[in-house]
């Protein structure tokens, strides 16, 4: 892998949610709207972060509760991927959450690239939700990375 060293991950904004909302378009069959996006900026249990090098070109999304965190998506833009883009994301978001017993996810089961970043930063398979996806139906894979002795 080559690390992009200029990209930056920053607070989510008002600004740069309105990429953030076409890569997640790009990436997925029921995206979050762009209103949906400037809604969790306004949310305090929300942690959003946003990857910026000459342009927005990747995103995190996720809810802390109490001590454990819940990742509802995260996407690299086309083009800028497998460059370390989405370890940084998962990275900073670690960081931000602080102290937590777990981070938590569902993955399609066909999506082995995300599969295998989660892998990579320490998640396991914990479980299976039947036809949890829709357009296609497909099953998601429950990952959780733990930070406490089990
Ligand atoms: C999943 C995703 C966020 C990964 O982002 P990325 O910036 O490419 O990830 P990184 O470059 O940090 O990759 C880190 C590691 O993940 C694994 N990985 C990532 N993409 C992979 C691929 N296409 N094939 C195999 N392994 C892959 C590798 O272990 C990689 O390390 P390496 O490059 O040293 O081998 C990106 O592919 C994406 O946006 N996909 C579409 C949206 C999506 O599916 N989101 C997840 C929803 S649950």
């Amino acid at each position: 892998m080559t690390q992009r060293t200029d990209v930056k991950i920053i607070p989510m904004d008002r600004e740069n949610a309105e990429f953030v909302a076409q890569i997640e378009a790009e990436c997925f069959s029921q995206p979050w709207s762009r209103e949906a996006f400037l809604k969790e900026l306004e949310n305090p249990a929300a942690i959003s972060l946003a990857a910026v090098s000459d342009t927005v070109c990747g995103f995190i999304n996720a809810h802390k509760i109490l001590d454990e965190v819940y990742i509802n998506n995260i996407a690299v833009k086309n083009g800028y991927r497998r460059l370390g883009i989405g370890s940084a994301l998962l990275d900073e978001l670690e960081k931000c959450a602080g102290k937590v017993s777990l981070i938590t996810l569902e993955v399609r089961k066909s999506n082995f690239p995300a599969i295998f970043l989660y892998e990579k930063h320490g998640y396991q398979k914990v479980g299976e939700r039947k036809n949890f996806y829709s357009f296609p139906t497909e099953d998601a894979v429950l990952m959780t990375k733990y930070f406490v002795e089990r």
